[in-house]
Formats: structure tokens, C-alpha cells, sequence
């Protein structure tokens, strides 16, 4: 989605930007492309061996390019670091970069013949085998259902438990078999069977929905009046998380209380651009068909006021 991407972020040439989940720097790339000689792009990344393969493609825009191995719930402590201005623009493309995941010994992909890994930081301890070997069955079915969404979740950890009772699983293709005889019946004929499973164990290793909703918010914090974030999510339940912030700052109600019980802050923050996401385009979808869960939203800092709707 780098069109939609750079049409809201309205680059400036001289303004500075951060990518805050740079994976191989395409996106990176375009902004730097965009804002000039003078502009500057400030690049995060978990996962060390994007952050290098990244550096080096942005090799050319070196004096312009500041990169972290980060998380970016580590952000506010970056920029203040640096003391760089308040910022122009900022995104976030989450999840797992298709380096990440056409990299079989990173474990993320069920079609791989890796370990199961699925750590986007390797310097931390807990892979997704620790959880599959590890977990008591009912925890083990309760991550199943409420990261994957699978509906066949104490099926499927019922079929996990059996297994690893006979010997550790280590190899994504493993849990993929397990996975895929347990959950027989697709909820979706063109998903693989263990997509759900597999997504799952991603969230709960890299505690991916920790800290979103501080991280949207501390960023907005850092962005100048007119300056603008955008966020793309690629399930349910970080879209929600992004859905609800973004209300939350722009002073709407989010807690769904009748007008005379709510108690919402009304500080206002912020303004949504998207006020429904916005989707891949069909020829995205067929260049890309992974992008088929992709929803974007993205909002735009304004002056703090006490708003009263
Ligand atoms: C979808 S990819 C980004 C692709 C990138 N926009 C590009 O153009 O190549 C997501 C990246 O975000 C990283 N990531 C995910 N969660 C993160 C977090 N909390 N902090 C920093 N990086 C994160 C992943 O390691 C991955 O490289």
C-alpha cells in the first residue's frame, strides 16, 4: 500500500520521519525518495537481520538515515535521545515482513522446514516451541482461540498435547501436520488449515499487541500539528487496538457507555483521515495476495482541545 502510505503521510521535502517497523526499507526508501537532500528518516526494527539487510539497501541515503534495533514501544526514549523536532510523519507496517516469513529458519511459515522459531528478536529467550511443548493445554487452546481466532482451537491443542507427549515438537512442518489433521475442515477453502494456528503463536512469542496502544499514542505526541501517522494492521485484533486509540485521541467515546455515563477523556489529539480502513486495491491483491488482510488507518495531529462530543 506505498501509494496510500506516501499520499498520507504527505512528505515534505526537509521533514523528519520515522519508520518505526522498517523490515527491508521499501517503504523507508520511497520517504527518503520524497523529502530530499534535508530531509531525515529515523528507521526501528526489531529484528537485527532485517535492520542490517535494511542499511544496506538504503546505503545511498547513509547521511540521512538514523537506525535502531528496536522495539518502538521504545520510541519516546529514541527521540528524546536524539532531540530531533517534533515530527512531520510517522508509519507502521506491522507484523511479519515476507523476509521474515520466505525465511525457513525463522520458523514463521507453516509451508517452512525450519525450527519453530517465530522470534522477530532473537536476542529473546521464548520461541514458539517453548509455548507449543510448554503450555498447559487449556492456556494452550486459550492463546489458539484468542490470537488465531480458530475456532478448532482445543482441537487443535488437544492434538498438540498428544504429539508432544511422544516427542518434543521442534520443526514448523510438524506442528503444520499436527495442526492440519486436527482442524480438517477449512473455515476458509483458499486459507492453509494451520494459518490461524500459526499466526497465533506469532502474536503471543512477540507479544505483538503489547504496547500498541501506548506506542500510537506517545507517537501521535511526538508528531507537529498537521503532522501524520499511518498504521497498517494485518488481523482483527491490532486493527481494533488502532481503530480504538485513533478514536480515543481524536475525543470520541470508547467505552460504549450510554452519553450520560461515559467518562472517555475528551482531549483531543488528533483527527482520523480513514474513518473506514482503507483496503489493498484489487491489483495490489492480485500483485500481492498476502495483502488481502491488510486495512490501513491514519490521523492527523492537531492542537490539544477539549472537545465535548
Ligand atoms: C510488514 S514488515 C515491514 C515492511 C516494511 N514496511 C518494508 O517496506 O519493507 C514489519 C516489520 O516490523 C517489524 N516489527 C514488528 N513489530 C515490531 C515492533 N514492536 N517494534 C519494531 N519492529 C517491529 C518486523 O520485524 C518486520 O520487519
Amino acid at each position: 500500500m506505498l501509494h496510500e502510505v506516501l499520499d498520507l503521510l504527505r512528505c515534505r521535502s526537509g521533514g523528519t520521519y520515522v519508520d518505526a517497523t522498517l523490515g527491508l526499507g521499501g517503504h523507508a526508501r520511497a520517504i527518503l525518495e520524497k523529502i530530499g537532500p534535508d530531509g531525515i528518516l529515523i528507521g526501528l526494527d526489531r529484528d537485527k537481520e532485517s535492520l542490517e539487510r535494511a542499511r544496506q539497501a538504503l546505503d545511498a541515503f547513509s547521511a540521512r538515515v538514523r537506525l535502531y534495533h528496536e522495539n518502538f514501544k521504545n520510541l519516546p526514549l529514541i527521540l528524546n535521545n536524539l532531540s530531533v523536532p517534533a515530527l512531520d510523519g510517522i508509519l507502521a507496517d506491522l507484523g511479519v515482513s515476507s523476509y521474515q516469513l520466505l525465511t525457513p529458519e525463522r520458523g514463521f511459515s507453516f509451508r517452512g522446514e525450519g525450527l519453530l522459531d517465530m522470534r522477530m528478536d532473537r536476542s529473546q529467550r521464548q520461541t514458539a516451541a517453548d509455548l507449543v511443548n510448554e503450555l498447559p493445554e487449556e492456556e494452550l487452546a486459550r492463546l489458539i482461540y484468542r490470537y488465531g481466532e480458530e475456532r478448532f482451537a482445543r482441537r487443535i491443542a488437544a492434538a498438540i498435547v498428544r504429539s508432544r507427549e511422544k516427542s518434543r515438537i521442534t520443526r514448523s512442518s510438524q506442528l503444520s501436520e499436527i495442526v492440519t489433521g486436527a482442524a480438517k475442515t477449512r473455515s476458509h477453502p483458499a486459507i492453509h488449515p494451520a494459518t490461524r494456528t500459526f499466526q497465533a503463536l506469532r502474536i503471543a512469542v512477540n507479544q505483538e499487541l503489547d504496547g500498541l496502544e501506548e506506542f500510537v499514542t506517545e507517537a501521535i505526541s511526538f508528531l507537529r500539528p498537521g503532522g501524520r501517522i499511518v498504521v497498517i494492521s494485518f488481523h482483527s485484533l491490532e486493527d481494533r487496538i488502532v481503530k480504538q486509540t485513533l478514536r480515543r485521541l481524536s475525543g470520541r467515546c470508547v467505552c460504549g457507555r450510554p452519553r450520560e455515563l461515559c467518562t472517555c477523556p475528551r482531549r483531543i489529539l488528533a483527527t482520523t483521515l480513514t474513518s473506514r480502513p482503507i483496503r489493498p486495491s484489487p491489483s495490489e491483491l492480485e500483485a500481492n495476495p498476502r495483502a488481502r488482510s491488510a486495512r490501513l488507518r491514519a490521523a492527523e495531529r492537531v492542537e490539544a482541545s477539549t472537545g465535548s462530543s
